[in-house]
């Protein structure tokens, strides 16, 4: 009988090497997981974008769209809500309880000071109540970042088969790449643009001086997820689009895919105010929106998690 030909899932780790700081990964991982009760409720939340380098020396590399935003807001709701969090995130992206004093506000890090290096009034109540935040919820959440889809994919095999348990809940926020360049075929060297230089480029420009990039699709590792690393638990992945005509089918395809238990779709432009919940459970879209009025006081994934943890609760009450 002949040998089953190798999926492309494990045939990625296979050819893709593990980035060096992956044992000390796992390493943070099992302590912070050895430190909580068996019994507590604990979420990996996946958020940002990740990159996929160019050059094995990297000076190019292309980008998945996300802010972290997402992530970051849903991570201090389940910490709200008794949830131990491991956040795997893009390496400066948004996080949470700092997130609040980067981007939304359009300040940069010195106008929170006045001339004489203190914090300025009119910040400091908003300055003192993250930090007692954050200082109240640390030893609940652990900080993993990565930056590209492989140092991504790795990650994500390893913690989810050590977290791999029915209180346990993946929340894939994370915008994560589709194509990539494989090890093997990545130029050593920063590709050159010179004529004189290119035969360095291993073949990436041709003679008309235009970069080729050759792309191999990225495994779909949604399947494996939900299959082997951890089968036990819940997951929830999002569904990103920019045609609103193409979401509900989309979303509802990778439901019947990858056979989890929750698809949350999303238009890229009103991705903050509003988004569907479709469940392996229900028929019927969930649609949750909040107004612009809403929004002055509140996030979208204040109402997201009430949900979502509702949801887990009945599914960890099920022992599934
Ligand atoms: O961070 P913000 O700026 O707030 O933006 C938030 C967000 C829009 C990025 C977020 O809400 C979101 O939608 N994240 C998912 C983006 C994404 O990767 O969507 P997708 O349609 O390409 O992938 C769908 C699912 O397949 C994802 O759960 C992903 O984990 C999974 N996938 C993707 C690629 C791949 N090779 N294998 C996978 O398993």
């Amino acid at each position: 009988m002949e040998a089953a030909a190798a999926l492309p899932e494990d045939k990625y780790f296979q050819e893709n090497p593990k980035p060096v700081y992956l044992d000390s990964l796992i390493e943070q991982t099992r302590a912070f997981l050895n430190t909580h009760d068996k019994d507590e409720k604990i979420v990996l939340v996946t958020s940002g974008g990740t990159s996929v380098p160019l050059e094995s020396n990297t000076v190019r590399f292309i980008d998945n769209f996300s802010a972290g935003t997402r992530g970051a807001s849903s991570a201090e709701q389940f910490l709200f809500k008794g949830y131990r969090v491991i956040f795997l995130h893009r390496e400066f992206s948004l996080q949470p309880f700092n997130r609040h004093f980067i981007r939304t506000k359009n300040l940069n890090f010195l106008d929170y000071f006045n001339a004489e290096g203190q914090i300025d009034e009119k910040y400091l109540d908003d300055i003192k109540s993250m930090k007692s935040m954050a200082e109240k919820y640390k030893d609940a959440l652990l900080m993993l970042p990565f930056t590209t889809v492989n140092d991504y994919l790795w990650s994500l095999r390893s913690i989810a088969k050590l977290l791999n348990n029915n209180n346990a809940m993946f929340y894939l926020a994370a915008a994560v790449s589709d194509f990539y360049v494989p090890y093997g075929k990545l130029p050593e060297h920063k590709i050159q643009s010179r004529s004189e230089f290119q035969d360095k480029s291993e073949g990436k420009v041709n003679k008309s001086g235009q970069l080729i990039l050759d792309l191999d699709p990225v495994p779909k590792f949604l399947r494996k997820l939900v299959q082997n690393w951890a089968n036990k638990s819940m997951i929830v992945s999002f569904k990103l689009e920019t045609d609103e005509d193409l979401l509900i089918t989309k979303a509802k395809q990778a439901l019947k895919n990858y056979n989890h238990q929750l698809v949350i779709g999303n238009i890229l432009s009103t991705r903050h105010k509003e988004v569907v919940v479709l469940s392996e459970e229900e028929e019927s879209e969930h649609w949750i929106k909040i107004s612009d009025e809403t929004l002055k006081n509140h996030s979208i994934e204040e109402f997201i998690i009430e949900d979502i943890t509702k949801r887990h609760e009945k599914w960890m009450s099920n022992d599934n």
